[in-house]
């Protein structure tokens, strides 16, 4: 942190072997350029076919992540299901029912003695089953208050509207709120009136060009035209991208003063 000002890091959902390797080979440099105090990483499409298991946890951790956030397939491999009780550095959605493995927010100490509450939550439009993510993260930031200095949310979502609405519910209690799910970066990077950093989605790691949000197009498009299912397979080769935002927060004024959207190109 300089100057009072502590830099958030937040990247968009990591597709399969090249989303890693792109985080590999992109994310320490970037992390460096921008100065970034904490790195959140959302990586429940990094594994194949999809979600994430504890080796490619361990490499997302390596390239320089922070905390892992999850969402609808974060479950999917077994192995996970004892890391999540493991780790307090993976996360999943915070509503999914109490019983399940793991936590949905987790306390990161950084290097400048801050400690951020980092929160996942998942939304209910067009997702699967969970509890209302809205009364979910308010209890949370009660339950913790005390332990942390500032928090940041990534919430899993396919409804712009759910995303929105959510931000501006915590505008001025969340440091940075950015969702994440739809593979797509959004282009309303803002400071909201109550001065929280937000974006609706923050994208992709993974190949993008020739793609459907980093999947191979020929099955996406058989089932969209025949009604046809074949395997989705992942793009293993070609440009790839590291979608993400930078938030700037004001640590003496206790607001976010910028966001910004960027995408690498690996
Ligand atoms: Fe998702």
């Amino acid at each position: 942190m300089q100057n009072n000002i502590f830099r958030i890091l937040a990247l968009g959902d990591i597709v399969g072997k090249a989303g890693l390797a792109a985080l590999k080979a992109g994310l320490p440099q970037l992390k460096k350029r921008v100065g970034a105090d904490i790195t959140v990483v959302n990586g429940e499409n990094a594994s194949e076919p999809n979600g994430l298991n504890v080796e490619d946890a361990r490499l997302i951790f390596a390239s320089g992540a922070d905390i892992i956030t999850g969402g609808n397939h974060t479950l999917r491999h077994k192995d996970m299901l004892a890391f999540l009780d493991e780790t307090r550095s993976v996360l999943r959605p915070a509503n999914y029912p109490p019983l399940c493995p793991g936590r949905g927010c987790a306390v990161a100490t950084c290097a400048s003695g801050l400690r951020v509450l980092v929160v996942n939550v998942m939304g209910q439009v067009f997702m699967q089953q969970c509890d209302n993510p809205f009364v979910c993260a308010q209890t949370l930031l009660n339950e913790a208050a005390g332990s942390y200095d500032i928090a940041v949310c990534d919430i899993h979502a396919e409804a712009t509207s759910e995303k929105q609405a959510f931000a501006l519910a915590f505008d001025g209690r969340f440091a940075a709120v950015f969702g994440t799910h739809t593979h797509v970066p959004t282009a309303d990077a803002q400071i909201l009136p109550g001065g929280t950093g937000y974006i609706t989605d923050l994208g992709m790691c993974g190949v993008r060009r020739g793609t459907v949000l980093g999947v191979e197009k020929e099955a996406i498009i058989k089932r969209f035209t025949t009604g046809v299912s074949d395997r989705f397979e992942r793009a293993q080769a070609g440009e790839a991208v590291l979608d993400c935002a930078l938030f700037e927060y004001d640590a003496a004024r206790k607001i976010c003063v910028s966001a910004t959207q960027m995408t690498e190109i690996i």
